[in-house]
């Protein structure tokens, strides 16, 4: 990795199996460290990571998982979380924001909390589409 004030860089993982849910995460949580995230908001953005790849392994069988750092107008930090598959998609996207809602048997708080954790959050879903989620946490 790059010296860490140093703008950019990105990571890719491939998502198929919980092996690759927490290599993403643990990569993922070392990344936001270097950028300057604190413990808890660098934990934050892991538990993310985590959450939405386990939707991807659970539901779409696979996809990928893109973090990535920035800078807008080379002054505020960001990192920012891409999940992507070619999944069923998500059926009754509101409910599943609003939080409580599962198809299967988990709690229904993966991607409401998700949202909770971070500062930007965007839902592209559509029946036989896929589902693309991105999230953004601003270093503060
Ligand atoms: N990538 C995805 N593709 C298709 N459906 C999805 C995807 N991610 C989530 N879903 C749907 O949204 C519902 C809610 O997801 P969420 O992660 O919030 O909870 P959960 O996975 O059911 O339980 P948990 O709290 O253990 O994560 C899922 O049950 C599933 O129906
Ligand atoms: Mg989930």
């Amino acid at each position: 990795m790059n010296s860490p004030s140093s703008a950019r860089s990105t990571l890719f993982f491939r998502i198929e199996n919980v092996h690759d849910v927490s290599d993403a995460r643990r990569k993922g949580l070392l990344l936001a460290l270097d950028v300057g995230f604190a413990t808890a908001d660098a934990t934050k953005i892991a538990v993310v990571i985590s959450e939405l790849g386990r939707n991807i392994v659970s539901y779409a069988r696979s996809g990928t998982i893109t973090v990535l750092t920035g800078r807008d107008d080379g002054t505020r930090r960001y990192i920012k979380i891409i999940a992507d598959d070619r999944g069923p998609g998500i059926k009754d996207l509101r409910r599943v924001l609003d939080g409580g809602y599962t198809t299967s048997n988990g709690l229904g708080l993966g991607v409401s909390g998700s949202q909770k954790l971070m500062d930007e959050f965007a839902v592209r879903t559509g029946e036989n589409e896929g589902t693309t989620i991105t999230a953004v946490k601003w270093l503060r």
